[in-house]
């Protein structure tokens, strides 16, 4: 039997995906030993495979093969836009992706005013101000801490994640407009869905059974 080999988001996200998994017996103890360096863990019994990847490298070994099956947010499936299927939403880790900033830069936003946009997603902020709402905008790739931006003053606003609002209260910003609603997804590679339909299919299935016995 061919290996399937699942990349997971590092972090949170992973931690909440193992969970799951387990409920549907599958099962990987290896990857639970906090002292292991080991890259890659194996169920020989189930023919599986697990790596964890940088979230953002995540899509680019599924869309490669390198790995089957990929869990990742949203946020990191649009901003990279890899050619790959989005099969379930898991509905972990749900947060949204905003426009954010000092309450004074609502008036610039509905004027459509050329104003700078700070964010870690610069393809989602464009698609947004570019696509949907026609607005043109400078955009500013920053790597995290975007909150600072419209405190320093690089930027009148932000487009990041919100999860609980807490960091944008604490600096006095807050939510603008809602770009979208974000969560965890299963991504799966183009030819693995059509040469590993029956086990994916399986895997899947499972999933939704678990769900809705919940
Ligand atoms: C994310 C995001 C916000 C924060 C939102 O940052 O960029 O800063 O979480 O969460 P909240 O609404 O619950 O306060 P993260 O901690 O991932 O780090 P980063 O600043 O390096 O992006």
């Amino acid at each position: 039997m061919r290996y399937i080999t699942f990349a997971l988001a590092k972090g949170r996200l992973a931690k909440k995906a193992l969970e799951l998994f387990e409920k549907i017996g599958i099962t990987c103890e290896e990857m639970k030993d906090p002292d292991s360096r080991k890259l890659i863990f194996v169920n020989e019994e189930l023919g599986f495979k697990f790596f964890l990847a940088k979230a953002t490298d995540v899509p680019t070994y599924v869309e490669y093969g390198a790995a089957d099956i990929g869990i990742v947010g949203k946020d990191t499936i649009l901003e990279e836009g890899r050619a790959l299927y989005e099969v379930y939403d898991l509905g972990i880790g749900k947060c949204r992706m905003c426009v954010c900033g000092p309450k004074s830069a609502e008036e610039l936003l509905k004027h459509h005013e050329l104003i700078r946009v700070a964010t870690k997603y610069p393809n989602i902020a464009k698609d947004y101000f570019y696509n949907k709402k026609h607005q043109t905008v400078e955009i500013i790739k920053l790597n995290g801490s975007i909150e600072l931006a419209p405190i320093v003053g690089l930027s009148e606003v932000i487009v990041d994640i919100v999860e609980t609002g807490a960091t944008l209260r604490e600096n006095g910003l807050e939510v603008l407009e809602e770009v979208c609603p974000l969560s965890a997804r299963i991504v799966v590679n183009q030819v693995s869905m059509k040469m590993e339909n029956e086990r994916i299919n399986k895997l899947l299935e499972d999933i939704r059974n678990l769900e809705s016995a919940q």
